[in-house]
């Protein structure tokens, strides 16, 4: 964990930005998988680590915003646990190590949250997103589980996004951690990609490069030779020469905190001249993004720029026509390019997603937009300083999509359907960097993964 200030402080800051009341912050627990004791892997809520560092099952922590008193309730561990799972630290010494003196049993919760209903104070909480804690939620607070989210605290969620949106340098030391794992990753999936190879053979073993460094993958690996789609997590195939393979994977730290880089490359080690060209124009979107990323800047507008860049470089092979702000505008690009430009990544690789996205990456100045593909966006609003971000864009070929497309005739003044059909089996591309917004614009996190298609046929050949 951080030092106890780090903690301190965060809470400190909290409780200035909200008016009065009680914040209720839950901790995960843990969840079985096929039976009681074969659990799921353990993860924290990644609000309750930020304010309370503690990363163990069954806890709960309070934050009394006008008294500014701080509990931390969880039980010791019995004999029966220390006869299983070793000694283990007090809570009281755990919470002490996070700047907390108040400990209680969690079964104190209950009276703890009557006492503040009683006297008609607001209990602030978050949307819970685990089955374990809508039933907590609802225990403790009588709300039905699926009304939980509509009764959560829209200032504690806003108050919390604030705080976590803008990362403090002990954060990026840890992003930059889980970048480093990330570039290990990637140079480690470049050498494997050769015909004949089983995709799951690659999956596993970049999955075991973010376990060997301590920490765990940030999401489920995306690595297919089908990478047109989007998320794909089969990993079955066998890899064919003339495919391309892409990889969407990232780390996450002992400490929790993300990376989240993709590249795509040939099968073999050699780009054909068709993928180079495809793969130009994403590299030149995702260089375009760098180029605009800055403070004041809303990161729609870098969505629309990249997708400009997309259209334009489609345009110039014959895939698209037209005028391409055009294009653009009336968002015929989406059938390339039916995704976001990135999202906040942090504690979380798609930071703070649990608290809502219209709060995350929108504000009243941006709204999210409700075109197709752009409606995908997770980040709109304007950019900051401390910014974590991610910048992906791609172009894939997914043939049920251009079918329905032509079929309805949908941005046919802007489309060229009979020459995007000599595309149909070439799959996609997507070139994803973690950037950190500076004080005049933007840096890369960790050093950045091979990308030009001659750095990438240099690691694949080495
Ligand atoms: N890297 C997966 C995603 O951003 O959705
Ligand atoms: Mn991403």
């Amino acid at each position: 964990m951080f030092a106890k200030d780090v903690y301190i402080n965060r809470r400190s800051r909290l409780r200035e930005k909200l008016d009065s009341g009680v914040v209720l912050l839950l901790g995960n627990v843990d969840s079985p998988m096929n039976y009681r004791d074969n659990t799921f892997h353990f993860r924290q809520d990644s609000s309750f680590l930020y304010f309370f560092g503690l990363d163990f099952q069954n806890l709960a922590g309070i934050i009394d915003v006008d008294s500014g008193e701080e509990y931390i309730l969880g039980n010791d561990a019995s004999m029966e646990d220390i006869i299983w799972m070793g000694p283990q630290v007090s809570l009281k010494e755990r919470a002490e190590q996070v700047g907390i003196s108040c400990v209680e049993p969690f079964g104190q919760l209950l009276k703890r949250i009557d006492q503040a209903i009683a006297l008609g104070r607001k209990i602030h909480f978050l949307p819970p997103y685990r089955a374990e804690n809508k039933l907590l939620l609802r225990e403790l607070l009588g709300i039905s589980a699926g009304k939980l989210s509509t009764y959560a605290s829209v200032e504690l969620i806003k108050a919390i996004v604030s705080l976590r949106s803008v990362k403090e340098p002990c954060e990026l030391d840890e992003i930059r951690k889980a970048c480093a794992t990330g570039y290990q990753m990637h140079t480690t999936a470049m050498k494997m990609a050769q015909p004949g190879v089983w995709e799951q053979t690659i999956a596993g073993t970049i999955e075991g490069i973010a376990l060997a460094d301590g920490g765990t993958v940030s999401f489920p690996v995306i690595l297919s030779q089908n990478g047109q789609t989007l998320h794909n997590h089969d990993h079955s195939q066998v890899l064919q020469n003339g495919r391309l393979m892409l990889t969407d994977a990232g780390a996450e730290t002992g400490m929790h905190y993300a990376s989240d880089f993709t590249r795509t490359v040939p099968v073999g080690g050699k780009f054909t001249q068709k993928q180079r060209e495809i793969y130009e124009i994403v590299l030149a979107a995702n260089n375009k993004t760098q180029e605009l990323a800055k403070p004041g800047v809303t990161y729609l507008s870098v969505h629309l720029a990249a997708a400009e860049v997309i259209a334009s470089g489609l345009k110039d092979l014959g895939l698209m026509k037209g005028d391409v702000k055009e294009a653009v505008q009336a968002g015929a690009h989406a059938m390339f390019f039916p995704h976001g430009l990135g999202h906040m990544m942090g504690l979380d690789v798609h930071d703070m997603e649990d608290l809502g996205q219209i709060y995350v990456g929108y504000d009243r100045e941006i709204r999210p937009s409700h075109q197709f593909g752009t409606a995908y966006l997770r980040l709109g609003r304007k950019l900051q300083e401390g910014f974590v971000i991610t910048d992906e864009p791609g172009i894939y070929f997914i043939p049920a999509l251009i079918d329905k497309w032509k079929a309805e005739k949908i941005h046919s003044e802007f489309i060229n359907f009979d020459k995007v059909n000599e595309y149909r089996d070439f799959g996609g591309i997507r070139l994803e960097d973690d950037l950190l917004i500076t004080a005049t614009g933007c840096e890369l996190l960790g050093e950045r993964v091979p990308i030009t298609p001659e750095e990438i046929e240099a690691v694949m050949q080495s």
